[in-house]
C-alpha cells in the first residue's frame, strides 16, 4: 500500500524503562525520529496517533529498586514523572504517555495471555532454571550474569550479551553468577509457558524477508534474517517469569509467576491507545485493527527481535490486529567515543541539559538528527555539538532569517514589501524553492531523517546565498522597489523554511510562525512562491540561535571526566584488610577524644594545618595534612579522635605531638571521626 492509501497512522516509540532519567541516547534512538515523522504527518493533515509510556516491569526495575533501597513502585513513580517531563520539554509530541502499571494495561496484557492460552498456543514446560539459594529466588534475565558463549564477554546478562548483541537464555551463560548474592546459582525445576516461535517461522519469513525486503531498513532486515535463517530455526521462548514484580499470570496454577516483561511491554502501546481513547471520547480499535491503519514502531536496535518477531507473532496469533508496516530501528549513539552508560554516569542527561542550555532544545534535536545513528553507531561529541550550532544553525539558518527580518524592519518598517518584476535569478530561486518540500517529504517517508534535515538546511543555504548575491543593503541606496522584491522573496523562503523545518526544529519554527502570523503548519502549502503576502506586518520573533563559546563545551567535557572519575572511585574496591594483630598490639595505642582549640594554615605549606588541642592531659600542638580538605575555622571547637602516644615528629620546624585520626573515602576524601556530642576531652577510646 502506498503512503496515501492509509487512512490513519498509529506511531509508537519504545516504552523506556522507568529505572533512570532519560539521556541523549534515548532521544537519538527513537524519540526524536518518531516525533519528526509524526509532526510531518500532522502537518499533512493526517489522522495520526502517537503513543508511548513508561515500561515499569521487569528486572531492570527491581534491580534498580534494590540498589536504591526502595520499592519497585517507588522507583517507577519517581522516574515516570521525570521522563514524562523531559519528553514534554523537548517537544516530543505524544498524544498520550501512559505507564504499564496502569490497571488498563494489566487487564489488556492478561487478556492477550489468556487468549493465546485458550487457543493452546503456549507450550507448558517444567524446566530447570537457575535459582539463588541464598536469596531464595529464581534468577530471570538480568538477575544473572556470566560469560557470553558467543563472544566471551564476561559481563553478559541472562537474556542478552550487550557486547555482541546475541540474545541468550541464562543456561547459555558460562560461569553464571547471581546478581543478588554473587553466588553460583543452582538449577531448580519450575513451570513456565513458552511461545512456540517455530510455528510462526514460515509466516514471519515471508512477511519480513519477502514482503518487506524493499522498505525495511537494512540493519533491521539483517537482524531478522539472522534469526529467521538460523540453522536450528526459532526457539520457543518463555513468556512468564518467577518474579514478584510484574503482571500476574492469569491462570490458577501460576502462583508467584508474572508475565515476561517483553510479553507485556509492547502490548503497552495498545493499552496507551485505549487510555487515550477513553480520555478523548475516541474509539481505539480502528487504530489497531483496521487494515487501512499504518502502524510504525520506532525503536533502538536492541529491541528489534521483540518488535519484528515476538510481538508480531503475538498479534498475528491473537488475530484481528494489523502488523507493523515498518520498524525503523536506529543503531546506538555513543558519547565522546564511549558507550553511553547509565550506571557509569557516562551520559548527557536531558534534565541537566535543560538546566544548562535553557531554551536550546532545538539545538540538541538538530545535532541528534544531523548525526543520527540511522545506519551505524555514531558518536556525540561536544565539539561537534558546538560546531553544528555555530556553523550551521547560527551561521546558516539563523543568519539568513535574521538578515531578512532586520532589513525589512530597517527599510520597510516591519511590513513585508510588495514584489515587483522578477529577474531571471529570482525565478530560478523560486523554482528551486518549489522543489524542496517534495524532496524533504520523500526522505522523511523513507525514514531518512538525517538526509531530510540536510535538505532543509540546503533551503536555508539557498536563502542565505540569495541575499548574499542580491545584496539588498547595497541596492537600497539606488532602488527601493527592487530591494522590496528581494526582501519579499527572502521572507517567503523563510516562511517556507518554517513549515519544512517544523518537524525537526519545532521551537524555532514556532518563532517563525509568530513572526509571520501563520496559523498552522500545513505541509501542502509549502513550496509556494507567495506563502506570506505583501503588506503583512511582521510580529516579534526573538532570538533563534546564538553562538556557543568554547568554555561552555569545555565545561561539559570536564563534567563528563569528573563523573567518570567519581564513578571509578565509587566502584573501586575498599582497601583489603591488613594483617591480623594481637590484643596487646592494639592495647598499645592510646587514643583519646580531644577538642580543637586553635587551627591555622601552616605558612608555605599546601597541606598542613597546625592545631592546638585539649587532650584532657594538657594542651598539645599537632600538625595534620588536612588543609586541602578543611578550612581551619571549620576545625576550631570540633571534638575529634587522636592518637596521643605517637612519638613526636618534627615537621617544618615544629614538633607534632600526636596524630588526629581521619576516615578516608575510597576517592581520598577525608572525614573527621567525631564522638557523640559532649564527650569530655581526654575520654579514652578502646
Ligand atoms: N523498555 C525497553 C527498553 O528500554 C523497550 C520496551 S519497548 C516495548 O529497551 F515495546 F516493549 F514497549
Ligand atoms: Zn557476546
Amino acid at each position: 500500500m502506498s503512503q496515501n492509501n492509509f487512512k490513519r497512522y498509529t506511531i509508537t516509540s519504545a516504552l523506556p524503562y522507568a529505572n533512570g532519567p532519560l539521556h541523549i541516547g534515548h532521544l537519538a534512538g527513537c524519540y526524536v525520529p518518531s516525533d519528526i515523522y509524526v509532526r510531518y504527518l500532522r502537518s499533512l493533515g493526517k489522522d495520526v496517533l502517537y503513543v508511548c509510556g513508561s515500561d515499569e516491569h521487569g528486572v531492570a526495575i527491581t534491580i534498580k529498586a534494590k540498589k536504591e533501597g526502595k520499592t519497585p513502585q517507588q522507583v517507577v513513580d519517581q522516574y515516570h514523572e521525570i521522563m514524562k517531563g523531559s519528553f514534554q520539554e523537548f517537544g516530543i509530541s505524544f498524544d498520550h504517555y501512559s505507564r504499564t502499571s496502569a490497571k488498563i494495561h494489566h487487564e489488556t496484557a492478561q487478556g492477550f495471555f489468556k487468549d493465546l492460552y485458550d487457543k493452546g498456543e503456549f507450550l507448558e514446560q517444567s524446566t530447570e532454571q537457575y535459582f539463588d539459594e541464598e536469596a531464595g529466588q529464581f534468577l530471570a534475565d538480568r538477575y544473572i550474569e556470566g560469560t557470553c558463549p558467543k563472544c566471551g564477554n564476561e559481563n553478559a546478562y541472562g537474556d542478552q550479551c550487550e557486547k555482541c548483541g546475541s540474545s541468550l537464555s541464562p543456561t547459555d551463560l558460562i560461569k553464571p553468577k547471581s546478581k543478588l548474592s554473587g553466588r553460583t546459582p543452582v538449577l531448580k525445576e519450575t513451570k513456565h509457558w513458552f511461545l512456540d516461535l517455530a510455528r510462526y517461522q514460515s509466516f514471519l519469513k515471508k512477511w519480513i524477508i519477502e514482503d518487506h525486503a524493499d522498505d525495511w531498513k537494512n540493519n533491521v532486515l539483517g537482524q531478522c534474517r539472522s534469526w529467521l535463517e538460523a540453522g536450528d530455526g526459532l526457539q520457543a521462548r518463555s513468556m512468564t517469569r518467577d518474579l514478584d514484580w510484574g503482571i500476574k499470570v492469569p491462570l490458577n496454577d501460576a502462583e508467584g509467576k508474572v508475565l515476561y516483561v517483553w510479553f507485556d511491554a509492547p502490548i503497552g502501546y495498545i493499552s496507551s491507545t485505549k487510555e487515550w481513547a477513553a480520555e478523548n471520547g475516541k474509539d481505539w480499535e480502528p487504530y489497531w485493527k483496521d487494515e487501512d491503519t499504518k502502524l510504525v514502531h520506532f525503536i533502538g536496535k536492541d529491541n528489534i527481535v521483540f518488535h519484528c518477531i515476538i510481538f508480531p507473532a503475538i498479534l498475528k496469533t491473537h488475530g484481528g490486529y494489523v502488523l507493523p508496516d515498518n520498524v525503523p530501528a536506529n543503531e546506538f549513539l555513543n558519547l565522546e567515543g564511549e558507550k553511553i552508560s547509565t550506571s557509569r554516569n557516562w551520559a548527557v542527561w536531558l534534565h541537566e541539559y535543560l538546566e544548562e542550555f535553557p531554551g536550546k532544545q532545538d539545538v540538541l534535536r538538530y545535532v541528534l538528527t544531523a548525526n543520527a545513528p540511522e545506519t551505524k553507531d555514531n558518536d556525540f561529541t561536544w565539539k561537534d555539538f558546538q560546531g553544528r550550532n555555530n556553523s550551521e544553525l547560527v551561521a546558516i539558518y539563523g543568519n539568513f532569517v535574521n538578515r531578512a527580518v532586520v532589513l525589512t524592519k530597517k527599510y520597510f518598517n516591519d511590513v513585508i514589501p510588495e514584489r515587483g518584476e522578477l529577474t531571471g535569478y529570482d525565478e530560478e530561486v523560486l523554482e528551486a524553492l518549489a522543489g524542496f518540500p517534495e524532496k524533504i517529504a520523500s526522505s522523511i517517508e523513507r525514514y531518512r531523517f538525517r538526509e531530510a534535515l540536510g535538505i532543509v538546511m540546503d533551503l536555508a543555504r539557498l536563502g542565505n546565498k540569495y541575499l548574499a548575491d542580491t545584496e539588498p543593503w547595497k541596492v537600497i541606496k539606488t532602488d527601493e522597489a527592487r530591494t522590496g522584491t528581494i526582501l519579499n522573496i527572502a521572507l517567503n523562503i523563510a516562511a517556507n523554511l518554517a513549515i519544512v523545518s517544523e518537524p525537526f526544529l519545532p521551537f524555532t519554527a514556532n518563532k517563525l510562525k509568530e513572526l509571520f502570523g501563520m496559523d498552522e503548519f500545513k505541509w501542502e502549502e509549502s513550496g509556494q512562491p507567495e506563502l506570506v503576502k505583501a503588506g503583512t506586518v511582521l510580529g516579534e520573533m526573538g532570538l533563534l540561535f546564538e553562538k556557543i563559546e568554547d568554555k561552555v563545551v569545555e565545561k561539559q567535557v570536564q563534567k563528563l571526566m569528573d563523573a567518570k572519575k567519581e564513578n571509578e572511585a565509587a566502584n573501586a574496591p575498599v582497601p583489603a584488610m591488613k594483617d591480623i594483630i594481637t590484643y596487646d598490639d592494639f592495647a598499645k595505642l592510646d587514643m583519646r577524644v580531644v577538642t580543637v582549640l586553635e587551627a591555622e594554615k601552616m605558612p608555605k605549606s599546601k597541606k598542613l594545618i597546625k592545631m592546638k588541642v585539649d587532650t584532657g592531659l594538657g594542651h598539645r600542638t599537632v600538625l595534620s595534612g588536612v588543609a586541602e580538605h578543611f578550612e581551619p575555622e571549620f576545625l576550631i571547637g570540633k571534638q575529634v579522635t587522636m592518637l596521643i602516644n605517637l612519638a613526636p615528629r618534627k615537621m617544618m620546624g615544629i614538633d607534632s605531638e600526636g596524630m588526629i585520626l581521619m576516615a578516608e573515602d575510597k576517592d581520598g576524601k577525608l572525614k573527621l571521626i567525631q564522638p557523640h556530642e559532649g564527650t569530655a576531652s581526654g575520654s579514652t577510646i578502646s
